[in-house]
């Protein structure tokens, strides 16, 4: 850029900036904090890249918030929504039906764990896992079972920031402080083998948490209508389940007679280096959490899975009034419908997850070196799902005092130096684009192990 259009392009985002600062409320963003830190406003993307109005290029090592699959600017994807907007743009779901809908459901049912047939869209994963609760809590009303009302979850939990999915939620910085708006529900252990206040024998975590899980079955079986669980918990710290765990929750609700909701909103889609993180453990639930990289990080599409056996449930005479009585305005959007159908084709053309397990081991190799840093207590992966955990003390496992901030500190010198990351607390999380290349991972983990050691103590 020559001198004159730098100088356009500063006047640009001084000005978006500023009609930021006026009127633009961020999500989850103390805005005082954000406007004193010179915000980053994109305007384009390319390929596995963001460019700011500035034209400042940073790798998308979040994947735009957990969701893109092959980039910004894919030639498949945006060409299959201009065909579908040279169509229509959107058609209701409430009572009819529209061409790329029905087909997003039967290929969904197609690529989903077995027994997965119907599909109910939405357009977030908050909203899927709503679905979800309210699909469960009538299953058993509808069956004329009384007194199935109440659910489970895992403690550190997170399933969306809409008031049902929050009251599912765990991490008591999001959800303690709207405790009074909330249905109460039954937290558990999650098997988190590096850090578990919750258990007494935290050698064995996935034991551990099955067995808390049970005894609360068995005294409490009757009156909870289903479990909820995310494969690797995303906002409580990127930590992926050990394996048999949900294997084992699957056993359990089963012998208990209650629902498993499996959520795989942040997990679903090849983020683990399968399909769907259940395969890993050869598990159907009855009901399944989708959104995110589904319409390859494009457009608002989710959906809640279920088995026939609970959609038989809901069908019968209309005067039963047995139906789900819930849905949205933009429910099954044929946009976002084309844009997944275009996703998954892609995926499967370029066998996108076969290549996303194998890139996750040579990434295994390349983490497995910021381990050795003194203020590094934890690296955990799952896939193309990362989260480094920064200590004061590795031996204690003793944190920093949160004011230090150093999950954000690591976070804005990755920003300096060309990669856009969002910590949670002082877990670093490190999610790139599925389709990235090795070069392309091994600069953003190179500018990931700078960043630590630029900020963190010596
Ligand atoms: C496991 C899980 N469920 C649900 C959600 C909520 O999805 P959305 O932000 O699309 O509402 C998220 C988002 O991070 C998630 O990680």
């Amino acid at each position: 850029m020559d001198m004159q259009t730098d100088a356009k392009a500063e006047d640009r985002y001084a000005d978006l900036l500023e009609k930021n600062r006026r009127h633009l409320w961020n999500p989850f963003t103390q805005m005082k904090d954000y406007l004193e830190h010179e915000p980053v406003i994109i305007e384009r993307g390319e390929g596995r890249r963001l460019i700011d109005v500035r034209g400042r290029a940073y790798w998308d090592g979040v994947s735009s918030l957990w969701l893109n699959v092959h980039g910004h600017r894919v030639p498949e994807i945006d060409d299959a929504i201009r065909g579908q907007l040279d169509l229509i743009a959107h058609a209701t779901l409430l009572g009819q039906a529209n061409v790329p809908a029905v087909l997003l459901a039967e290929r969904l049912a197609g690529i989903a764990p077995p027994g997965l047939t119907k599909v109910f869209f939405s357009d977030s994963g908050a909203e899927a896992v709503e679905i979800a609760l309210k699909m469960a809590f009538q299953y058993w009303q509808n069956r004329g079972v009384a007194g199935k009302e109440k659910f489970v979850t895992m403690q550190e939990g997170y399933h969306g920031d809409t008031i049902g999915a929050v009251s599912v939620g765990a991490i008591e910085l999001f959800h303690a402080r709207y405790a009074p708006l909330l249905f109460p529900s039954y937290k558990v252990p999650y098997p988190n083998a590096y850090r578990n206040p919750y258990l007494d024998h935290p050698a064995d975590p996935a034991s551990g948490a099955l067995a808390a899980l049970e005894a609360l079955l068995r005294e409490r079986a009757g009156e909870i209508a289903a479990v909820i669980v995310e494969p690797v918990q995303g906002a409580g710290g990127m930590v992926p389940a050990p394996s048999g765990f949900l294997r084992g929750l699957r056993e359990l609700c089963r012998r208990y007679g209650v629902l498993l909701i499996v959520d795989e909103v942040a997990t679903g889609f090849g983020r683990t280096g399968r399909m769907f993180a259940c395969e890993h453990e050869g598990v159907s639930p009855d009901i399944l959490t989708v959104g995110k990289g589904i319409t390859g990080g494009y457009l608002p599409v989710a959906a809640t899975l279920a088995t026939d056996e609970v959609y038989d449930a809901f069908y019968g005479e209309f005067e039963e009034y047995k139906a789900l009585y819930h849905g949205h305005s933009y429910t099954g959007n044929p946009l976002g419908c084309a844009a997944a159908l275009a996703n998954l084709d892609l995926m499967e053309r370029t066998r996108l997850v076969e290549e996303v397990a194998a890139k996750s081991q040579v990434l295994a190799g390349w983490l497995g070196e910021l381990a050795h840093h003194p203020h590094v207590g934890d690296v955990r992966q799952a896939g193309f799902m990362v989260g480094v955990e920064l200590v004061a003390d590795k031996a204690s496992k003793a944190p920093f005092p949160p004011g230090d901030r150093y999950g954000w500190k690591v976070c804005w010198r990755c920003r300096d130096l060309g990669m856009l990351l969002r910590p949670l607390g002082d877990v670093v999380v490190f999610m790139p684009p599925l389709a990235s290349t090795l070069d392309e991972l091994a600069e953003m983990v190179r500018i990931l192990k700078q960043a630590l050691c630029d900020v963190l103590p010596a």
